[in-house]
């Protein structure tokens, strides 16, 4: 326990002595009467990967369509290096929106060449080919393209102009778990240049392989904000235990929570959890003992799953 502590006061030192690239300070955004964002604060270290993770209309990508300059919040301000973001604040980030429609009828390569010609000093077609992984499709018409080849020439896009900070809004979604993968690599290797990552998803374990902290948003409110150990260790005391209630949901077990048609027991000691199950006659055919997860954190703060 000692130990858990001493890492965690580590790791939170860590990230408050680390300069912020960016900050946004009571950010709010209305849309008639839909609050969308409501009062989010936070801060994002440099050369870091940060998690914005909410359910759908969660308020995520109006978060990062504020810090990006391209919506005006209704309140609250937004810094870049500890300056408010202006017009050339743009030329030092890339942005990959959650949807984007590409030019038709041209190729991957006349696409990157269009797109470095806006830049004062774009990064060569040979390096954004080589870390996007785009050789293979480099002469193939945009129409033409799967879901993760897409994704991968938009993160191309995103990184033309040698940005210090990328924002990456659902760079995933919909893609099989072979491309997700892949994808997740490129990130990786962006965040080797020590450019930041800004990432929006709704999977939790890309967050938890991919972001140093995670802020867990819904209803257009900051709930949490950690890094994924903490934000479990925190939460979850031990192993997670679910059984069956087998129709006896009215019994009080200690540290346990009733999910649907299941108890679900936060346990440091598994031996006498289980003893005490047994005791009690609960019938333990379908018990399932887990590590818990993000995805049960998320479960736990907001009683919905993640990915509804
Ligand atoms: N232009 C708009 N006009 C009115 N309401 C909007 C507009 N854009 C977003 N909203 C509403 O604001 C809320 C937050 O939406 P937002 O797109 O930020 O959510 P999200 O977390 O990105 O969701 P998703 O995971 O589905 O992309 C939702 O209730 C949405 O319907
Ligand atoms: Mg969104």
């Amino acid at each position: 326990m000692l130990i858990i502590f001493v890492d965690q006061w580590k790791f939170c030192h860590y990230f408050l002595s680390m300069k912020a690239i960016m900050r946004i300070e009571n950010l709010k955004k209305n849309y008639g009467n839909i609050e969308a964002v409501k009062d989010i604060s936070f801060s994002i270290p440099e050369g870091t990967c940060f998690g914005l993770l909410g359910p759908n209309g969660a308020g995520k990508t109006t978060t990062i369509e504020i810090m990006e300059g391209i919506l005006s919040p209704s309140g609250g301000k937004v810094y870049f290096r500890e300056k408010e973001i202006d017009n050339h604040f743009k030329q030092k980030v890339g942005i990959q929106f959650q949807s984007t429609a590409l030019p038709e009828f041209i190729t991957v390569r006349e696409t990157l060449e269009l797109f470095r010609s806006f830049y004062p000093r774009p990064r060569s077609l040979k390096e954004i080919v080589e870390i996007c992984s785009l050789s293979d499709i480099i002469d193939r018409d945009n129409r033409k393209l799967s879901g993760g080849q897409r994704q991968r020439m938009l993160l191309g896009l995103a990184i033309i102009p040698h940005p210090e900070m990328v924002f990456l809004d659902e760079p995933t979604t919909g893609l099989d778990p072979q491309a997700r993968r892949n994808f997740w690599n490129l990130i990786e290797r962006i965040k080797a240049e020590n450019t930041t990552v800004l990432l929006t998803t709704h999977y939790m374990e890309e967050a938890e392989i991919l972001c140093d902290q995670i802020a867990i948003i819904d209803h257009g409110q900051l709930l949490e904000i950690d890094t994924p150990q903490n934000l479990l260790t925190s939460h979850f005391n031990g192993a997670l235990v679910r059984v069956p209630h087998s129709g006896r949901d009215d019994l009080k077990l200690d540290n346990s929570i009733l999910q649907g048609d299941f108890f679900e027991i936060t346990t440091k000691n598994l031996d006498i959890t289980m003893k005490e199950l047994l005791a009690l006659k609960l019938n333990l055919e379908g018990l399932t003992i887990k590590k818990p997860n993000l995805d049960d954190l998320f479960l736990k703060l907001t009683g919905e799953s993640l990915r509804t």
